[in-house]
């Protein structure tokens, strides 16, 4: 019997997000039925709702969720009924030429619910980056689902789902930051905070915060950063530079994602030093870089896919440091909010009040 529950959908192409009855099915082959606790508002769902995404049109958003397995499908053997679970967007295949290769963080066929989620006229929902988590019960593909020490409060667990795991990921996984490395994160968002907690609890010694907010830089400070930077009165790549003897940090994060942060990145790292964009630009955007500075500056620039995670080996262990006082994930929670409040929280994002709001079910 398919189940009738109330989700947050956006319809059209930047219109505001409504509470829709949904039709979930009951999981099939592989799929899992999760009841949803607690999902993070994260700046990707405000992508979708805008069509900076896809234009596949109506979604159904949130994706950065944890909760409790109701019903599994025919042959899923890793997760069960009564299972606490945070939801990952990569569910990695084992298969492919990647995983093959020892490198499934990387996973190029990664894998959703086969069926689909609907409105009650049988209009196909696109879930949120394969999730869909602003809603009561959600289908999912079994891989999907992490389970993690159930002491955990899905209100900081979901969020581990997405955006803290991305940031955490870009310094420690993808940066690789290192013990007594100097490390820049452009935009101090949900995202870029996280990368600056990742860069500590890796060991860096100079952790910059740079955004164009003070609200995001107190909380920057407040996650560990070291030193902050207001890039809207003062040349970011010039402060990073002062701030690390005049040569860069070793490692810069770009936590925004626009041509601007990016190419302040490339500049502010010191030479052979590692830029990540971890900002999810939009298909309009450009770039214009002399080659020459590309070659002579030597390095890497990376790219964080969800901070190059493996679910089932991160998030064990970031549950873990947290239930140790390790990593301060209460933090990322500005504010709990209802399912009808995403909106709402769309504008606090936007107007750089909270760090994430996260919809409580
Ligand atoms: N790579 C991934 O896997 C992944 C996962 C989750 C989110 N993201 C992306 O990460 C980005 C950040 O997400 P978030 O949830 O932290 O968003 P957010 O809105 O909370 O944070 C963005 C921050 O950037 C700051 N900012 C904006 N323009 C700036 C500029 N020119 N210079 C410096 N700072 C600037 C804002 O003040 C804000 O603090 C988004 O693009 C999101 O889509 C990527
Ligand atoms: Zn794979
Ligand atoms: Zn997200």
């Amino acid at each position: 019997m398919p189940h009738r529950v109330k989700g947050v959908v956006a319809r059209a192409k930047g219109a505001p997000v409504s509470i829709e009855t949904v039709v979930v099915p009951d999981p099939g082959p592989g799929e899992a039925l999760v009841q949803v606790q607690a999902c993070g508002v994260c700046h990707t769902d405000l992508h979708y709702r805008e069509g900076g995404i896809n234009d596949d049109f109506p979604f159904l958003l949130g994706h950065e969720a944890a909760g409790v397995v109701e019903a599994v499908g025919d042959g899923v053997t890793d997760v069960a009924p009564g299972d606490y679970v945070i939801l990952n967007w990569r569910a990695v295949c084992g298969q492919c030429r990647s995983c093959r290769r020892g490198r499934p963080w990387y996973c190029f066929n990664t894998h959703n619910a086969k069926q689909r989620m609907t409105l009650e006229d049988g209009t196909e929902l696109s879930p949120a980056l394969g999730i869909g988590a602003f809603i009561e019960k959600t289908l999912v593909a079994a891989g999907q689902c992490t389970k993690v020490n159930p002491e955990t409060p899905p209100t900081v667990g979901g969020l581990l789902g997405c955006g803290v795991m991305a940031g955490l990921g870009a310094a420690m996984n993808t940066g690789n930051v290192q013990r007594g490395d100097s490390v820049a994160v452009i935009g101090c968002g949900g995202v870029g905070n996280a990368a600056v907690a990742g860069a500590i609890l890796a060991g860096a010694t100079t952790v910059i915060g740079v955004d164009v907010d003070d609200r995001k830089l107190a909380w920057a400070r407040d996650f560990g950063a070291t030193h902050v930077v207001n890039s809207r009165g003062t040349d970011a790549v010039e402060a990073i530079r002062e701030l690390t003897g005049g040569f860069g940090a070793d490692v810069v994060i770009d936590a925004v994602g626009r041509p601007e942060t990016y190419e302040q990145a490339f500049y502010a790292r010191d030479l052979a030093g590692t830029v990540v964009l971890v900002g999810v630009p939009t298909p309009d955007m450009r770039i214009d870089l002399p080659l020459i500075d590309v070659f002579g500056r030597g390095g890497s620039l990376e790219s964080s896919w969800y901070g190059d995670c493996l679910p089932s080996r991160d998030f064990p262990v970031l549950i873990d440091l947290y239930l140790q006082g390790r990593l301060d994930l209460d933090r990322f929670v500005s504010e709990t909010i209802a399912l009808d409040q995403v909106e709402a929280a769309f504008d606090k994002m936007h107007s750089g009040e909270v760090l994430r709001s996260v919809v409580v079910l």
